[in-house]
Formats: C-alpha cells, structure tokens, sequence
C-alpha cells in the first residue's frame, strides 16, 4: 500500500506516506530525561531515549518478545531495558541480551525493533519516520546566537488535527473574538490586505494589524503605544505543521515565535510554542507561559469543536473569503506537496 519511504508498515495508516517523510517534534528536550518517554506520533507509539553520552534514540514503543511497552523500560548505560523480561536493546534497535538463555548473548537476528530517525534542536526532539526526510527544518538563528531570551511555552495537547492547531495559530480574523484585550481589539476587526507568497514548501506572508495594548496581566509584547498600537508579523508557514513568526513594533524590540504541531493521531495534536525575545531578559518565564496558557486556552475550545477534525482540502468544503488567503494557500500548498488527507470522506464511505 505504501512506497518504501515508509520505514514500518501500519496497515490501518491514517496518513499519507508523504508526512512520514517530514521531520516531526515528539518532546521538548526537558521532557526525555534518564527515563524513557512515551510519546505517539502518525498512530505509532514510540519511545524516545537518550543513550549515556545523551544523543536522543526513538523507536517503535513495543518489545519484540511480547509486546511490551518498552516506554515502561529503564536505559541502562547504552541500552533501553524492556520491563517485562529484562530484554537489551542497542541504539540501533537490535537485541543485545537475553537474560533468560543459558548463553544470553546469542540473540536471533530477528530480535531487533524497528528505529527512526532523531534529532535535537531549537529544544525539541525531532522524529523522522521515513528513510530521508523531504525538507530541512527552518533555520532560526535567533535561537542560536546567544543573544535571545528562550523561553518554552505549552506543550498544548489538543483533541484536533495538527492542520487544525497550525491553522489556528496563523489565523487572524479571529484575535479580536477569541482574544480581546490580549491580541486583539474588538473595535478594529478588519483584517489588513496582505498577500501570500508560496516558495516549495513555505508560505510567506506579512501584515501590519491593530493590536491590543499590553494587558496590566501579561507585559508581554514591546508595543509602547496605548492608542490604536500596531503589530507588524512576518510569517513563514513551513509545510506541513511549523510557523515561524517574527514580530517588530517599528523599533529594535522583536520577538520569534517558532510553533510547532506533533501529528500524534487523527484528531490530536501536541503543539509547542517556543518563544524568543531581545528585550525584558529579565523577566521570569512564568509570564510567558502563563500567557500562552490563556491564550492557547482560548482557542482549544474553539478548533476542539471544529469539523471534520482535519482542515477539509477541498475549498468547496468551507466558505472562504479575500481575507482567507492564508488558509486557501495552506490547503492548495498541502494538497500540491502531497500532504493532505481525507479521512472525513473515508468515514463517510464507512471505508475507514
Ligand atoms: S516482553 Fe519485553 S522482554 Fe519479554
Ligand atoms: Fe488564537
């Protein structure tokens, strides 16, 4: 059913072979300790740990002997230990140890389960599940000169499709109803003209928008107008489910936003919010993140209960209008790149 980019074969796969060909984040960093980490990404349930020299490894999360979760495991030194039998994996999936067998060394060949590809950067743990990834991840060198103030927000785990929470985060008609007074301004609900450029796998699109001024809650962003402020955001939207956003007030002040949504199943998605500053160093994480928290809050209940789930490729599924363009370009771009997917179709011909 699928090409060989696939590295494992699920037979009841709800994605197309394409995204297993994208690197995807599965943890922050700090999340993936001497322990090992459960995580669940395109409907395979993987574990993610890091060996002693502390490189991260995934792998299939089910032991080859009976099943096991080998999340359920410990790492010792070079090897993840399965829970159930004591059962040794190397960093490249193969047994190792058998410590039921007279000579425990001697391990068949078929002993071994299945690995994927993983990285770290930016302060997430990426994961490539086919055998060579389509694009590079973006470069944010903000994030790597030194000079930045990183601060990690979320993760945000959502009952919807990474196409929903992606969406939801470069939507703007939306920041004056579902966050006034933080985005945006209920008085000045038009969206600005902006236009959208698509290059390969990227979107590209800036506007200049009326925002809100700071809230005496959350001190956040560098806009020192109080009257009519306004923000400019210059986006870039890399297919299929990472934004980077950079934003100025006309002065020196910027802020980077880097989000990114773990496909983790269907209908649900674990996005990280990765926020980067060159002013108010010294201001305590939490504001950021309680920030993000209400924000994030704020939209969950409003994709949760979007349908279908997933964003309907099709335009004649939804009513789009000029001010769209985003959303138009992200299903037009998804569906040219390969990435896109219908399961709602699929239900309806009860063919799921
Ligand atoms: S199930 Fe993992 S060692 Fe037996
Ligand atoms: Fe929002």
């Amino acid at each position: 059913m699928y090409a060989s980019g696939w590295l494992y074969s699920p037979t009841m796969s709800a994605f197309p072979e394409a995204l297993a060909l994208c690197w995807h984040p599965v943890a922050y960093s700090h999340e993936v300790t001497d322990k090992p980490f459960a995580t669940t990404l395109l409907e395979e349930a993987l574990v993610i740990w890091r060996s002693a020299d502390g490189a991260p490894h995934a792998m299939k999360d089910l032991c080859i002997h009976r099943g096991t979760a080998l999340s359920l495991g410990w790492v010792s030194g070079d090897e993840l230990v399965c829970g159930y039998h004591g059962w040794r994996y190397n960093a490249e999936g193969a047994c190792t140890l058998i410590p039921q067998k007279a000579n425990p060394t001697v391990v068949p060949t078929k002993a071994r389960i299945q690995r994927y590809a993983c990285m770290e950067r930016y302060g997430l743990i990426w994961v490539l599940m086919g055998e060579a990834p389509r694009y590079a991840l973006p470069e944010i060198p903000e994030f790597e000169n030194g000079e930045w103030k990183i601060v990690n927000t979320g993760p945000f785990t959502w009952a919807s499709d990474a196409s929903r929470q992606v969406e939801n985060f470069t939507d703007f008609g939306h920041f004056p109803w579902v966050h006034p007074g933080l985005l945006g301004d209920v008085a000045r609900p038009v969206v600005p003209e902006h236009s959208v450029e698509v290059r390969g796998h990227v979107l590209h699109y800036t506007v200049v928008r009326p925002e809100a001024p700071n809230s005496d809650d959350f001190k956040v962003f560098a806009n020192e107008q109080t009257v009519k402020p306004e923000r400019r955001s210059r986006y870039e939207l890399h297919l299929p489910y990472t934004i980077a956003l950079r934003l100025g007030w006309g002065g020196v002040k910027g802020m980077v936003y880097f989000f990114a949504s773990q496909p983790m199943r269907r209908n649900q998605s674990r996005g990280y919010c990765i926020i980067g500053r060159n002013y108010d160093l010294e201001q305590p994480d939490s504001v950021l993140q309680g920030f993000e928290d209400t924000i994030f809050g704020q939209d969950q209940r409003i994709v949760e209960s979007q349908r279908p789930e997933q964003v309907p490729f099709d335009l004649a599924d939804e009513l789009h209008l000029t001010f769209d363009a985003v959303a138009v370009n992200y299903r037009r771009a998804m569906h040219a790149q390969g990435l896109d997917y219908y399961p709602h179709l699929d239900e309806q011909d009860g063919a799921v």
